[in-house]
């Protein structure tokens, strides 16, 4: 008993001196495998979670290229061909060069039918209609669910906004009397105003929504204004003297100095721009261009309703606008030729325009069928119910 006891306990008591004695004389060479880890110095473990986020990060940059899923050579396209390289300097943001094309209306009284041709037409026509963005100024704006699912329905793919139209109202409404305001064309004037109310929106096309796009919009957002901040096409078939009596203009032209009114003599036979169609660059828009366009109101004394279109703006923009290329003035569909050549067309379906107090809508026979090429067939039965 004795015996079996001893060993243990005098092999206890031989290995227990020696541990202590050898551990104090070389502690690196007992346990030589299970060393610690060599331990990093702090500062670089630092450096290397740092890496890592940043690389984390670097997907949150805007994207400066992309590569076209139909493309077959899967080329990498910059984002904004257009855009010489000092204009992609930082200093002007990068709202405007998300690569989008903007395609804003404003609709007075609300009429879904003629929003889904305008957005079919203008998506059919375009090179990458998943690049194209469509904001719809209408009544109701982003408040009317159920219209903005409807146009969803039809167009699921498709970058799509509804805003409403108060904001903008109210800057034209405190910056004019009372008789004025009621008497505005506010889609006419609403485009001088929508980038001080959205900001985002930098360069962008402005379409009457009663018209369907043929042309290709990239090309339109493609065109270079240099200093000006409006193009639009020359409509010859309205001249300014039909709309202002010369007289009057001339007598304005020497007796006010506005910087928007001409230094020379108005030309009185000079064409209308046609405002259905403009492209706008919002950052060379100066911020008299609205007070420009009350001004001309104003002293034209426009209140009186019962009169021709306001021919403020045309005055605001005179000499003031790039002129686009004929293709892009609306055409009336009048025959095929037209219709096949022009960019751009008169909507000739039926639609909804806004009663007289512009309180409720009135319906407007067709006089065509070049519209139901772009409503698909269902889209009636969404659109109506
Ligand atoms: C402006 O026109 C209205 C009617 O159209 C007229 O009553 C008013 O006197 C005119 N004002 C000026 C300043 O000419
Ligand atoms: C629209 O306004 C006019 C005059 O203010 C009024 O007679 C008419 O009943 C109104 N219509 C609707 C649908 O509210
Ligand atoms: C436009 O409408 C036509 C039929 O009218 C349809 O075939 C086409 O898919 C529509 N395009 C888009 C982008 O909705």
């Amino acid at each position: 008993m004795s015996s079996s006891y001893t060993p243990w306990r005098s092999s206890a008591s031989n290995r227990r001196p020696t541990q202590p004695t050898d551990n104090s004389r070389n502690p690196g060479l007992i346990f030589p495998d299970l060393g610690p880890a060599p331990s990093p110095k702090p500062i670089i473990r630092l450096l290397a979670f740092g890496l890592i986020i940043f690389l984390g990060l670097l997907q949150f940059l805007p994207a400066s290229h992309f590569r076209h899923p139909s493309d077959p050579l899967r080329n990498w396209v910059p984002l904004n061909p257009h855009s010489s390289p000092s204009s992609t300097s930082k200093s002007e943001g990068s709202y405007e060069e998300d690569g989008m094309v903007h395609v804003v209306s404003w609709m007075e009284c609300l009429d879904l039918k003629v929003l889904a041709v305008l957005a079919n037409s203008t998506l059919s026509s375009s090179r990458y209609p998943d690049l194209v963005q469509f904001h719809f100024f209408t009544p109701e704006g982003n408040k009317d669910k159920v219209s903005f699912y409807k146009l969803k329905v039809l167009f699921p793919d498709s970058n799509l906004e509804l805003h409403g139209q108060e904001e903008v109202k109210d800057i034209i409404r405190i910056a004019t009397s009372e008789a004025e305001y009621a008497s505005f064309n506010f889609a006419e004037i609403a485009p001088f105003v929508i980038p001080s109310v959205h900001q985002s929106l930098r360069k962008f096309i402005y379409v009457s929504p009663d018209l369907i796009l043929k042309g290709k919009v990239e090309e339109l957002t493609g065109i270079d204004l240099s200093t000006h901040a409006i193009a639009a096409a020359e409509d010859c078939s309205k001249r300014l003297n039909s709309y202002v009596n010369s007289d009057v203009l001339d007598a304005i032209q020497r007796s006010a100095s506005k910087p928007w009114v001409s230094v020379t003599p108005y030309e009185k036979d000079a064409c209308m721009p046609d405002l259905s169609l403009l492209l706008i660059d919002a950052r060379k828009l100066q911020k008299e261009s609205l007070e420009a366009v009350l001004w001309w109101s104003k002293v034209l004394n426009w209140s009186d309703r019962s009169s021709k279109r306001n021919p403020a703006i045309a005055l605001a923009l005179y000499n003031r606008y790039l002129k686009l290329s004929n293709s892009w003035l609306v055409k009336e569909p009048a025959s095929l030729e037209i219709t096949e050549k022009s960019m751009v067309i008169h909507y000739d379906g039926p639609k909804l325009v806004c009663s007289e107090f512009r309180n409720d809508t009135v319906p407007e026979s067709s006089h065509g069928n070049l519209w139901m090429k772009y409503l698909p067939s269902m889209s009636n039965q969404i659109l109506v119910s």
